[in-house]
């Protein structure tokens, strides 16, 4: 994390800060974001085999970017996906339906589009009211089956609603892919993923975990 932002959770805590920053959120660190993810379901062998075999076989991805930001880990997913794909035995890239959630930065994510525009097959819808502690119980979700959710830079800011979210999640949620700068946050068997594979490239860690729970 930047250390801009980890000054502003300080002087005005996390609501605080995306309340007034959140329309022009940008991630700093987006091009380590990519290659660690490129590291993760690319260069490892069983995130490779994993993402093709369980996901890149069909030809309509359902993904949940969670608390999205401008959409960074959007983004990179999709680079990833895309040099993945000819390996696939798909034809064409999957068409993606896009959930994108968050409380503060949907307007920073339609801004940043309009720049970085998304594959013309992705249909988005805006899932503002997916906050952790509404994710921590259950009804936001109920119906909602993902292929994947990705959740960048932001899981460990779910503190006390860490469990309940995940645990909800993976019911949700085929795969789980989060990315951060640091340890955190610790996920196991007991909140109903499974790890797949760990990595860490310019000091940004990626996972890649499957539900136990689907
Ligand atoms: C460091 S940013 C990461 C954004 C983006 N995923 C990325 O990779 O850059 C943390 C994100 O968490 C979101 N956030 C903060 N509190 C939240 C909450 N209670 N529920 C859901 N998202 C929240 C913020 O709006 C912000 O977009």
């Amino acid at each position: 994390m930047s250390s801009s932002i980890r000054h502003g959770y300080e002087t005005c805590g996390v609501k605080g800060y995306y309340e007034q920053h959140g329309q022009v959120y940008r991630n700093p660190h987006y091009r380590s974001l990519c290659q660690s993810l490129k590291q993760l379901l690319i260069n490892s062998p069983r995130g490779r085999t994993e993402i093709l075999r369980g996901l890149l076989n069909t030809d309509r991805l359902e993904v949940l970017d969670l608390a999205c930001g401008a959409g960074e880990g959007t983004q990179a997913l999709l680079q990833t996906l895309k040099i993945l794909q000819p390996l696939s035995t798909l034809q064409q890239f999957p068409k993606i339906i896009l959930d994108i959630s968050d409380p503060y930065t949907l307007e920073a994510f339609h801004s940043q589009q309009t720049k970085t525009p998304l594959p013309t097959t992705t249909t988005l819808r805006d899932k503002s009211e997916y906050t952790f502690q509404d994710m921590s119980r259950t009804e936001p979700l109920t119906d909602k089956r993902y292929d994947m959710t990705i959740c960048s830079y932001a899981l460990h800011l779910a503190e006390s609603c860490l469990f309940g979210v995940l645990y909800h999640l993976a019911m949700h949620s085929r795969y789980l892919v989060v990315a951060s700068p640091h340890k955190k946050p610790v996920i196991d068997v007991s909140m109903g993923w499974q790890l797949v594979e760990h990595v860490v490239i310019e000091k940004v860690h990626s996972w890649l975990y499957k539900s136990l729970l689907t």
